[in-house]
């Protein structure tokens, strides 16, 4: 029996999100330069996004690009820039062909005009694709965006639209940039660090994590298996007790 088979697919996780980290180390343990690293990360990209539509995930979220990555080498950005425009020019037809949906969050007016634009235009030539929707968090932050959700909710506040008794968790959520978006069940992280990194704050409140030393240009379809096979044995208690989950 393969790991596949193993997965119980009446309990998958409906979102899935991953911190892809490690493509820096990836590289340099082969003596060869970072972007060598983030360019061999996007087999991974494509390996995951296949692998969690074939079992019937419908939402992937990959964190791409922090805003903290801004503070990188021009020269490392610049190359992960080039590589975001290529692997979207590469991997249209193959997510068509897949019926998978590209979306986007974060500050995405921060990015190069080509790639804002390629992007768009992606997002647009993917839209009718309903398999699963496959996020790029790209010059994203979660303080970024909870702090533009206050923004908006205090402007709506201050214009009359909305009294303070009015905010709740529900709304807030709605002004996040995932408002479309299910919080993940699940969060997965590479390459043994043990960080969230600004990523999902609040949605990952109940989130099962999942952290694995395997370096991101090295994970496979086994390794998504995998975390979902150990997400599937957790008990998900949201603040209860066992024997509460078991009499309902
Ligand atoms: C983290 O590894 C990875 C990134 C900051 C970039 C992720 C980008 C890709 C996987 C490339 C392709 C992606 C798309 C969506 C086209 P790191 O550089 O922080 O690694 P390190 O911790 O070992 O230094």
């Amino acid at each position: 029996m393969s790991l596949a088979e193993k997965i119980d697919k009446s309990k998958l996780p409906l979102h899935i999100a991953v911190i892809m980290d490690g493509n820096g180390r990836w590289a340099l343990k082969q003596g060869k330069d970072r972007t060598f690293g983030h360019q061999n990360g996007v087999e991974a990209v494509r390996e995951s996004s296949e692998a969690a539509a074939e079992l019937g995930v419908k939402y992937l979220t990959l964190y791409a690009f922090s805003t903290e990555n801004w503070k990188r080498p021009k020269y490392e950005i610049d190359a992960l820039m080039k590589l975001l425009v290529q692997t979207i020019d590469q991997e249209i037809p193959t997510l068509n062909k897949n019926k998978i949906r590209l979306n986007a969050i974060g500050d995405l007016k921060s990015l190069p005009p080509d790639s804002s634009k390629r992007l768009e235009e992606a997002i647009e030539e993917t839209s009718g694709n309903d398999r699963m929707t496959l996020t790029l968090a790209l010059s994203y932050s979660s303080r970024w965006e909870i702090e533009n959700a206050i923004k908006q909710i205090a402007h709506e506040v201050q214009t009359g639209k909305l009294q303070p008794r009015d905010i709740d968790c529900n709304l807030i959520s709605r002004n996040l940039t995932t408002k479309d978006i299910p919080d993940p069940e699940l969060l997965i992280r590479t390459s043994g660090e043990y960080r969230i990194s600004n990523f999902l704050l609040w949605q990952i409140a109940y989130s099962e994590l999942y952290f694995t030393n395997v370096l991101w240009p090295d994970f496979r379809k086994e390794d998504l298996y995998k975390a979902i096979m150990d997400y599937q044995c957790r008990e998900r208690r949201f603040g209860k007790i066992s024997e509460q989950l078991k009499k309902a």
